[in-house]
């Protein structure tokens, strides 16, 4: 049990006297100390849950338990990297890391991933890449007719076994923003089915020419993987999915690789754009789920808009009739592991006024949030301290970045008091984070108990950021 699991006392947002806590902990308090440990560097921060991570871990292990030992558990590293996060994932149970570049398998790796438990995915994995993974035993997801190419010469050049999934795309669309449909008949992903033939003939192949393995075993073709996109409400694609992976993997069973039993169908859970805070009628009525957080503006995006997203047990249920009785079911989620588990807690730099919109200015930005400017995606903001005040406005959020579409939440009623948080933070916000406009990456703290969190990232200083150009370029030395 990790030290975060041992101290946590009450896991989750709650307001304590018109303040938000997180695991107990007061954010108002929070903040300070990281305004004294680390001044104008203190703000923005990105503050993670133990508690949550752990109870979305259970929610899919419980969800698995049918399967017992033929379900496994892989989080998506993409969705936040940051490794005491990933660590903390791991000790709850997680089994297994899906990753998309070489740097992941390197970091899933020092997370004490072995191996075995890391599947590397990609529509354009690098020769370097592909070589690590086959020489260090990692499940790559096959992709295309090329990377089916590179992965046997690879292995032949190697003459080490590679352990393989064909990733097909078999056409299924679903609502959500196009940029995270990944299973549409022009999407760059995946194995469209009219070429699975050509692949396994490229898998035979290399079976017929396996010099330092042993001839039949140069590839190993485990089964199929299909992840269809990214914040999904319906469990009935996921039906659609698990029933075209089920007659794939029974054709390559058929056709040569007997023993192919696993079936991977991807991430792409949403998530309910609120998390529930308990308390919130300490803010009289002007909580994060009353005045603040209603009516934000529409979104022409339905990436997160989602009160009742579909549960893990769900979709294990939805699908499990049509999985055949034997498979390995692996299930790769990233945003319903992680996203709820964190916020981003914001001060206010000014209120201004344009023509006829409010403005407030926070310092958060499109550099740590991108989902809005990028997906139309939503995330509630709601008040650090509830303020007194009873009069509301209509404002919009947004952050000092030289865009206009560095917005955070447009038209939203509320009094402009305190700091903010920004909801849903914990998916795809720090590992989408940009250096824009000189800005540093921020810091980022684990809340392990009502007394105590962690730094688990510290601020970037203006020297992380020029460390890296050559003293020659610069007029001006560096002060010694
Ligand atoms: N498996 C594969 C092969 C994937 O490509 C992804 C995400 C996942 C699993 C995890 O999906 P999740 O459970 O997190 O939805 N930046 C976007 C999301 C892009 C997801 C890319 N692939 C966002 O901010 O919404």
């Amino acid at each position: 049990m990790s030290e975060a699991q041992q101290n946590s006392e009450s896991s989750g947002w709650e307001y304590k006297g018109g303040t938000l806590h997180c695991n107990g902990l007061s954010l108002e308090e929070l903040r300070l100390r990281l305004r004294q440990k680390y001044g104008h560097l203190g703000s923005p921060v990105f503050v993670y849950s133990a508690g949550i991570l752990r109870e979305n871990v259970m929610k899919y292990r419980d969800a698995l338990q049918p399967l017992e030992s033929r379900g496994m558990l892989s989080y998506s590293l993409k969705a936040n990297s940051n490794p005491y996060l990933i660590t903390e994932l791991r000790d709850a149970g997680v089994a297994a890391a899906t990753t998309v570049s070489g740097n992941e398998i390197l970091m899933a790796l020092k997370c004490g991933f072995l191996p075995e438990e890391i599947i590397f995915n990609g529509n354009g994995k690098q020769s370097w890449e592909v070589e690590m993974a086959v020489n260090r035993g990692v499940l790559l997801n096959i992709d295309s007719v090329f990377d089916a190419h590179r992965l046997v010469s690879i292995s032949r050049r190697l003459g080490s076994r590679a352990k393989v999934l064909l990733r097909l795309n078999p056409v299924i669309s679903v609502q959500t923003h196009p940029y995270l449909a990944t299973a549409l008949a022009n999407s760059k992903f995946g194995i469209e089915m009219e070429q699975v033939e050509e692949v396994l003939k490229i898998l035979s192949s290399a079976k017929a020419h396996g010099n330092n393995v042993s001839a039949s075993n140069l590839i190993e073709l485990r089964g199929v993987h299909i992840h269809i996109g990214s914040a999904i409400s319906e469990v009935e694609a996921y039906v659609e999915v698990a029933k075209a992976a089920a007659k794939t993997l029974r054709h390559i069973q058929n056709n040569g690789w007997p023993e192919a039993s696993t079936i991977n169908l991807g991430g792409g859970l949403c998530i309910a754009e609120e998390i529930p805070v308990i308390g919130k009628d300490i803010c009289n009525g002007r909580g994060p789920e009353s005045d603040i957080n209603e009516n934000p503006k529409e979104s022409s995006d339905s990436s997160t808009a989602t009160i009742n997203p579909p549960t893990p047990k769900e979709l294990v249920a939805a699908v499990l009739p049509y999985l055949p009785e034997e498979a390995v079911l692996i299930l790769e989620p990233g945003r319903s592991l992680v996203a709820t588990s964190g916020v981003i807690m914001t001060d206010i730099i000014g209120v201004k006024r344009n023509g006829d919109k409010e403005f407030i200015v926070v310092d958060a930005a499109m550099t740590e949030v991108i989902r809005p400017a990028l997906y139309g995606a939503v995330h509630q903001v709601a008040y650090v301290t509830c303020p007194h005040e009873q009069e509301t406005a209509e404002f919009d959020i947004v952050g000092p970045v030289c865009e206009s579409g560095d917005f955070i939440l447009q038209g939203c009623q509320l009094h402009p008091g305190s700091s903010f948080v920004i909801w849903t933070a914990g998916a795809y916000c720090s590992s989408m984070s940009s250096n824009y406009n000189l800005r540093p990456h921020v810091v980022e703290v684990m809340v392990t108990s009502s007394k105590d969190f962690k730094v688990i990232r510290s601020p970037q200083t203006f020297d992380d950021l020029v460390k890296k150009y050559k003293a020659q370029y610069f007029s001006v030395p560096s002060p010694s």
